[in-house]
Parts: C-alpha cells; sequence; structure tokens
C-alpha cells in the first residue's frame, strides 16, 4: 500500500476516535452518566435506572466508553476511569458548555464552510444558546490557566479597583474580590441572562462587586454613576472579549478606556491568538487556530487576533509597556501595557 494512503487512513482513524471521544463525553454529561457509572453497574442495572431508554444504544454508549477509556469494564460491570472522573469534576468549569458547543454549533458550522468560502451563503449566525450560555461558560475552561497568573500580578501590581469589560460570569472579579479584602470591582456585560448569573456569584462581594448590564462600545456616550464612584481604575481587564472587536472598534474602545484608568493604569488583554508559534506536546495552537476559523464563519467575526494585530493596537493608541505572557501550554495569551506617556 502506498505510504501516503497509510498515513491518511492513521488519520481518519484517529479522527473516528476523537468525534467518538466528543459525543461519547458530550453524552454522558447531557444525561448525567458519568455520575453514575462512578459506582460499577452493568447495562441491565443502568436499565433498571431507565427503564424508558432505547437498551441497544446504551450498550453501544458503555462499549464504546470502555474502548476509549473512559469506562474499565470488570464481570460484566462498567466503571467510570480516572479521565471519566475527571470529566465530571471539571464539568462546572466550562467543560459542559465546551462540548455542547463543538457538538451542537462548530459541527454544523464547518458543514457550512463549502458554501461560506464561496460565498453562496450568508454568513451565520450565533445562535442565541450560545450567546445566553456556552460562550461566557466555556470560556471559564481557561481559567485554571489563568487565575494563579492574574493572582500573582494583582499581589504584585496591589491594584484594588478593577473594570472588567465583558466579564461574562463574573468569576474573574469574584475570584479577586475574594483573595484581596479591599479590592473594587466593576464588570460590564451585554447579555442580560449572563449579567442575572454574574450577579447572583458576586452577591456576596459586600457591594464591593457590581456587575453593569451595559455595551462596552457605548462607554462613555453617557455618564455612568457607577464607574464614576467606583472608578478611576488601577487596571482593565478584556479577557476573551477583544475577537467581538474589529481592530477599528479596539483603537476606539482601548482610547476610550485610557479615560477610566488612573495614571499609569493598566489595560489587560487575555486571548487566544491566532498563527501562534506551535506548541509542542498539548499543540494548543490548533485549537486556537480553528476557534479563530469558526468566529470567522459569524456574521461581525473576524476571527482571533494576532499577536502582532494586539501589539500595534496597544502601540498605536499610546499604551507603553507592552508585556506579553504565554499562559501554561500555550492556552492563550496575557497582553498587559499601561496608559500614559513614556517614562524617561
Ligand atoms: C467569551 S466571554 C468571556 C467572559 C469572561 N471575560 C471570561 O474570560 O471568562 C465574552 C463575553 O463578552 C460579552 N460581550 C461581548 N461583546 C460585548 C459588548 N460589546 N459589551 C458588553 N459585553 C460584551 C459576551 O456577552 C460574553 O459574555
Amino acid at each position: 500500500m502506498d505510504v501516503s494512503m497509510l498515513a491518511l487512513l492513521a488519520k481518519t482513524t484517529s479522527l473516528m476516535e476523537y468525534l467518538g471521544f466528543l459525543w461519547v463525553v458530550q453524552t454522558g454529561l447531557e444525561l448525567d452518566l458519568w455520575t453514575e457509572m462512578e459506582t460499577a453497574s452493568s447495562l441491565h442495572e443502568v436499565m433498571v435506572l431507565h427503564p424508558g431508554w432505547d437498551e441497544t444504544l446504551l450498550e453501544h454508549w458503555l462499549e464504546q466508553a470502555y474502548y476509549l477509556d473512559l469506562l474499565t469494564k470488570r464481570e460484566g460491570r462498567f466503571q467510570a476511569t480516572k479521565l471519566a472522573r475527571a470529566i465530571n469534576n471539571y464539568k462546572n468549569l466550562g467543560l459542559q458548555a465546551l462540548y455542547k458547543e463543538l457538538m451542537g454549533h462548530w459541527a454544523a458550522g464547518f458543514a457550512e464552510l463549502p458554501r461560506l468560502i464561496t460565498k453562496q451563503r450568508e454568513k451565520l449566525k450565533i445562535g442565541s444558546d450560545m450567546e445566553d450560555e456556552l460562550i461566557s461558560k466555556a470560556s471559564m475552561a481557561s481559567e485554571p490557566f489563568v487565575w494563579p497568573f492574574l493572582r500573582t500580578k494583582c499581589q504584585k501590581e496591589q491594584w484594588r479597583k478593577v473594570l472588567d469589560l465583558g466579564c461574562g460570569e463574573g468569576r474573574y472579579l469574584k475570584r479577586l474580590a475574594d483573595e484581596f479584602p479591599e479590592l473594587q470591582g466593576v464588570g460590564l456585560e451585554m447579555n442580560p441572562i449572563v449579567v442575572g448569573r454574574a450577579r447572583e456569584r458576586v452577591q456576596d462581594c459586600e457591594g464591593r462587586v457590581q456587575i453593569l448590564c451595559q455595551d462596552i462600545l457605548a462607554l462613555g456616550e453617557q455618564e455612568n454613576p457607577f464607574l464614576k464612584e467606583f472608578g478611576p481604575f488601577d487596571l482593565c481587564l478584556l479577557n476573551n472579549s477583544i475577537y467581538y472587536f474589529s481592530q477599528a472598534q479596539r483603537i476606539e474602545l482601548l482610547e476610550k478606556i485610557k479615560g477610566l484608568l488612573v495614571p499609569g493604569g493598566q489595560v489587560g488583554i487575555l486571548t487566544a491568538v491566532r498563527q501562534g508559534d506551535p506548541v509542542r506536546v498539548f499543540r494548543t495552537h490548533l485549537p486556537q487556530n480553528l476557534m479563530s476559523f469558526f468566529l470567522a464563519c459569524h456574521q461581525g467575526f473576524e476571527g482571533l487576533p494576532t499577536e502582532q494585530e494586539v501589539t500595534s493596537v496597544l502601540r498605536q493608541t499610546g499604551y507603553r509597556d507592552i508585556n506579553i505572557s504565554v499562559m501554561p501550554l500555550g492556552t492563550s495569551h496575557y497582553f498587559f501595557a499601561a496608559q500614559g506617556a513614556d517614562e524617561g
């Protein structure tokens, strides 16, 4: 057999393995089977719990999960492996939303690619379930890598007033307020449903964190009493939200942010980047570029920014001391820069 044919066969086989993983994990999450399978159970025992389910399909799910090292099998009983337990432990930190997004939206969106590239159809629209839930929740998946970095930086820089633009679930503000008792924060989020969840999350912060339902682009159009009361800010975060804006809008936004910061105040832009350098071992540049590709299929999105685009927009708007930190495993980049003229 031709070597290239063999290579193609190997790729196709591993593709099917990955697709199987996606479908099996997502189904287990939706039906809460990962919790159930923490106790060793036979097909019959699972069927007793769910008499209305399709036995043949459930049997296939168990078998497939076994082949994917998600379940062990002993004497006819299946049980969750460490990997499957990790799914359960990590599900509320963005994993469940990410898998739902991949299965429900990425597959259907990329199926339209031939028509999108040839402009036979208009670009896709971001669905309401994506806007109301999946995007902000899936974004939490990068938090375990990002939070230790942000905490250390906040300790060093002694930020006390933080503005978070596109704060989503409000988790960074909540963690900052919990960790630093004097810190005050304001989060801006345009989606009212996401705002509701964020407000619930920060309600035990003794009023030190306020979540406003407001469009970032409307900043400065009318005076906001909260921003006036809480500001000016030591730090303005744009965590995983820069890709919502075109390069021209980023310039406009960074200009407005300067007016909300104390002299020397900083902006922190967290984003996955397009065309980043290949990362070994976990190859996280591949999903980053795929995410960019997926975003670009949608109306109003151009994909993720490149590292160079972010630094250039910071320079153009007069920020100095640009510092870029690559998050662990190369999951995303954190750009920090200070407002104000160069010292010395
Ligand atoms: C990917 S999520 C990131 C959430 C959070 N910053 C994080 O890193 O986990 C981006 C959030 O920005 C919000 N957003 C996007 N454009 C916005 C705008 N113009 N004004 C306010 N919020 C916006 C979205 O609704 C979404 O919840």
